[in-house]
């Protein structure tokens, strides 16, 4: 990463329909009421291929619409090699989404790629679960988990970099 370049964020879960555009969503908030919008650059990818171009799940945005997050303008897109070079952190949400990442990581990522929960610091709680096949309790607890984590992130992510 280049001086003065902004740190790029990318979130990365299975469908990227639910857990990984809420992290950008949420994390992109959280940002923005810091004012650091500029010193960020943040997306999210899947590392399955079933959703490309949908925006996300009707339960997902209808949770995050009552917290407050807009992601309708969110579509989906697959995670490619190029995201290596364009990203400083790519954090997965779950471990099958680490170990799918890690076998496209080249030798030489300069940057960080690790679960998103335990880079923000919850070592003992590291994944985000998969809400999909699950009921608006899930989606609930997507939430409380991204929105603790995208917190934690940030005030990791600023300490780091020292702004
Ligand atoms: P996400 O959730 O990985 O948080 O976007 C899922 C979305 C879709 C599927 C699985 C998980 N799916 O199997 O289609």
């Amino acid at each position: 990463m280049s001086a003065g370049a902004p740190i790029g964020v990318l979130f990365v879960c299975l469908g990227n329909i639910c857990r990984s555009p809420t992290a950008a969503g949420v994390f992109a908030a959280r940002v923005a009421a810091a004012g650091l919008g500029p010193r960020f650059r943040i997306d999210s990818a899947g590392t399955g291929d079933w959703h490309l171009g949908k925006p996300p799940d009707p339960r997902t945005r209808r949770a995050a619409r009552a917290r407050g997050y807009d992601l309708e303008t969110l579509r989906a897109r697959r995670v490619e090699p190029a995201d290596f070079h364009r990203f400083d952190y790519i954090l997965a949400m779950d471990g099958a989404n680490l170990r799918d990442l890690e076998r496209l990581r080249p030798a030489n990522f300069p940057g960080r790629l690790d679960l998103f929960l335990r880079a923000a610091g919850s070592p003992a709680e590291p994944e985000v679960p998969d809400p999909y096949g699950g009921d608006a309790g899930h989606f609930e607890q997507v939430l409380d988990l991204i929105e603790r984590g995208a917190e934690h992130l940030l005030a990791t992510l600023r300490a780091r970099h020292g702004i």
